[in-house]
């Protein structure tokens, strides 16, 4: 299993980012992976404080190769700061302007760097024609669709309906729904890989995971672990999460 903590900015000093590490080193073991997503300033001092057998990743990166640009987080940046995945296209992110295209370039970058991108993609809302799904096609095909053949098999999704996001945990995706989601991302994958392939890439789901809802999302949907927002950010509430999934 993996399980992502994406930090956001809910976490701004080193004494809460210790604690929250700490909690993900108490339950890292062979059969999960485990990687913090803090804010960039801190990834550094994280990777240097916290045992080999916790990851780290990135919020976002930039698709700039180094250079004059003022700012950014390269991928070679995130990666010699300690970063082994990096999370693009996060709702936040296309929020502020972020296209499919970007997202894909981004993609791109982490990869070329030796960094595994986590790609998250999800629909604001759901229209009766259903016509969401194409939104979450083309958003898909924006990443599959730059990439190399080996580089596609990396790729992590990560399934976010913007409608679940920050939300109490029941109104999380609920398990059937979520098992019904995986299969047509898998279908959507077959355009650009091979069907073993696009039957082995990674699908996470994130958007209202805690400690009450995790064990059942996981159980028989197909997903192969979660992106966490505000309970990873939490020592206690993330301890919880990752004592539920056990
Ligand atoms: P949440 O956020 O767990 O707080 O809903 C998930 C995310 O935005 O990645």
């Amino acid at each position: 299993m993996l399980i992502v903590g994406n930090w956001k900015a809910y976490v701004e000093d080193l004494k809460t980012a210790r604690a929250v590490a700490a909690a993900a080193e108490r339950a890292a073991d062979k059969t999960r992976t485990i990687v913090l997503a803090p804010p960039a300033p801190l990834l550094a001092y994280l990777r240097d404080h916290t045992a080999k057998k916790v990851k780290f990743g990135v919020q976002d990166l930039s698709e700039l190769p180094g250079g004059a640009v003022t700012g950014e987080t390269t991928a070679a940046l995130a990666a010699a700061a300690g970063a082994a995945y990096a999370i693009v296209g996060h709702s936040e992110r296309r929020a502020r302007g972020e296209t499919d295209e970007l997202v894909g370039r981004k993609a791109a970058a982490a990869l070329a760097a030796g960094l595994i991108p986590i790609v998250c993609i999800g629909e604001r809302e759901r229209d009766p024609d259903a016509r969401y799904l194409q939104g979450l096609r083309a958003q898909i095909d924006a990443v599959l669709g730059v990439l190399s053949p080996d580089q596609r098999a990396r790729v992590v999704f990560a399934y976010e309906p913007l409608w679940a996001i920050g939300k109490a945990a029941s109104q999380a995706a609920n398990p059937d729904d979520l098992r019904e989601m995986v299969l047509y991302f898998r279908k959507v994958f077959e355009r650009a890989l091979p069907q073993a392939g696009a039957q082995q890439v990674s699908i996470l789901y994130g958007g209202a995971v805690n400690a009450t809802n995790a064990a059942a999302l996981v159980a028989d949907t197909g997903i192969a672990g979660f992106l966490v927002g505000r309970a990873s950010a939490d020592p206690k509430q993330f301890a919880a999460l990752l004592r539920a999934l056990r």
